[in-house]
């Protein structure tokens, strides 16, 4: 059986997988420059990824009876990730991409959490696997921090 807490925190990250996208996308077309074009191919490649997590979330919601939100339940939050005024501002994107990364990071921790307490493996395991993936995401774009810092 699972709780309303894991149903919520699936929901947030099924939201939170979306409202990414967006803003991945986003920045992938905005950002201009030579210096912008390996992290515009990323982004792009984790357009595809982030949309795949939100899939699997919402089949995850749909098994345990719930559905995941339309967009006018949705709030958006990520402020860091609005595209810079300055479209050569590759710095500011991937700031703004560590804080997404390291939000979901921290929702799929409580997810792990929860589903564990609510005897929930299955919910469990495929939070394990997003973590995962986020991590990965993380450690690129740290990469990409310490390089255009040090420029
Ligand atoms: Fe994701
Ligand atoms: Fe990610």
């Amino acid at each position: 059986m699972s709780s309303e807490r894991v149903v919520d925190l699936l929901r947030t990250a099924y939201a939170d997988e979306i409202e990414t996208v967006m803003n991945y996308q986003t920045n992938a077309i905005v950002l201009d420059g030579v210096r912008a074009e390996e992290i515009k191919e990323s982004l792009k490649q984790d357009v595809q990824e982030e949309l795949g997590h939100a899939e699997q979330l919402g089949q995850r919601l749909k098994q345990l009876d719930a559905r995941p939100p339309g967009s006018v339940e949705f709030t958006a939050r990520q402020e860091s990730l609005q595209p810079p005024e300055d479209s050569t501002d590759v710095l500011a994107v991937i700031d703004g991409v560590l804080d997404a990364e390291e939000d979901a990071i921290a929702t799929y921790r409580d997810l792990i959490d929860a589903a564990e307490a609510a005897d929930d493996p299955v919910t469990e395991d495929l939070a394990v696997t997003l973590l995962s993936d986020e991590e990965a995401h993380r450690t690129e774009f740290r990469g990409f921090q310490k390089e255009y810092r040090r420029e």
